[in-house]
């Protein structure tokens, strides 16, 4: 189908591109007119467990902007689902658990999850949407920490009471959930790469409320343990605060790390030494007049340097972002060349 390397396998193998590549996080979503005519008439789990539905929506920004990469269409906790947690997404709210985890007898009610047995639209997606799609497509999974955190708590929160009571109240319970979980999302990875992802990112997006210490005992050898279980493709990290964690962060053994736009990328440069890097413009960013968009698009470029780069937002756009602003902000990235 493809006759020359894509660019993002370039920059994913830490290769000189002649720009970075470019995809968004969340770049399939409410913020695009077409994403929410369709949602009008499928609930979100529907659209998700649907394959054909999936690929619908992972082409829609696809068909409007240049992107480098397709991410598959799905959500982080839907092996939870798979698992016995009886999951909604609920408009305003965001995801709620009705059978929140908080005992060891909770733990051990969990199932095994298989994502092939238990959750094959994803897969499928992938297949139909690399076969539709000029471009490489990405899967994903939920980091073990921040699907522990919705698991626990039953819903968003902002400092993860419940999480945090079990985390330093039963620490053994909380490490053999967290194995559970990792090995979950480890397979749910592999079976994503064997569909024919080209690559794989783990969302770690609530480890930032966890200390330092906090983080290198529980979320980092979590991760590691899931992405030991994902071969074939490179491996992406993300997390939403990732500055406290930088100096660690490559313990993960992850191919490539996403930062947020918190940091200076050249700065999580010097820390995290010669590995891919992904991000980092701040999502709001995109409120800003165009010129000021570009502007800054191009001073992360710059900043990131030629070798292994891949140009990202530093978290997911949000449904508010005007269409127009993601094309100049993935137009300006186009335009750049490291002569
Ligand atoms: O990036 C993409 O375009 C691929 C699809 C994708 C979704 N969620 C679709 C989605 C991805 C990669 C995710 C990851 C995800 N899901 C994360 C990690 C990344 C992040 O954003 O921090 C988390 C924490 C979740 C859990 C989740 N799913 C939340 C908190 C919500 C509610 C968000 C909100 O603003 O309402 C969801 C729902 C969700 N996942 C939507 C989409 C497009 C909106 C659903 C709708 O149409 O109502």
């Amino acid at each position: 189908m493809k006759e020359h390397t894509p660019l993002i396998v370039r920059a994913l193998r830490n290769e000189v591109t002649e720009r970075p590549p470019v995809w968004f996080m969340r770049q399939a979503g409410r913020y695009l007119p077409e994403y929410r005519e369709l949602r009008s008439k499928h609930t979100f789990l529907q659209m998700c467990h649907t394959p054909e539905l999936a690929t619908e929506v992972t082409l829609q920004p696809l068909r409007r902007y240049p992107f480098d990469a397709g991410i598959i269409f799905s959500d982080i906790l839907l092996p939870l689902e798979s698992m016995g947690a009886e999951l909604e997404y609920i408009p305003g709210t965001g995801p709620v658990i009705r059978n929140p985890v908080r005992t060891a007898a909770d733990v051990r009610a969990l199932k095994d999850f298989d994502p092939i047995r238990d959750l094959p639209a994803p897969m499928e997606a992938i297949r139909l949407t690399t076969a539709a799609a000029d471009v490489p497509i990405l899967g994903f999974a939920g980091a073990p920490f921040t699907m522990a955190c919705y698991l626990i708590e039953g819903q968003g929160s902002r400092n993860w009471p419940e999480t945090k009571r079990l985390m330093f109240g039963q620490p053994k319970l909380f490490d053999e959930l967290l194995n559970r979980l990792a090995d979950a999302v480890g397979d749910h990875l592999q079976a994503q790469i064997d569909a024919g992802a080209v690559g794989v990112q783990l969302f770690d997006t609530w480890a930032g409320v966890l200390g330092p210490a906090d983080f290198q005992r529980w979320a980092l050898p979590a991760n590691r343990r899931a992405l030991k279980r994902a071969s074939g493709a490179p491996t992406m990290f993300f997390t939403k605060d990732s500055a406290p964690f930088l100096p660690w962060l490559r313990d993960i053994e992850a191919d490539a790390y996403a930062v947020d736009w918190r940091v200076d990328i050249g700065a999580a440069r010097k820390v995290l030494g010669d590995v891919p890097i992904q991000g980092n413009l701040d999502p709001q960013a995109l409120h800003a007049p165009h010129d000021e968009i570009r502007r800054r698009v191009r001073s992360i470029i710059e900043t990131a340097g030629p070798k292994g780069h891949i140009f990202n937002l530093g978290h997911g756009i949000t449904p508010d972002i005007e269409p127009a602003a993601v094309e100049a902000a993935v137009e300006a990235v186009h335009a750049h060349r490291w002569s």
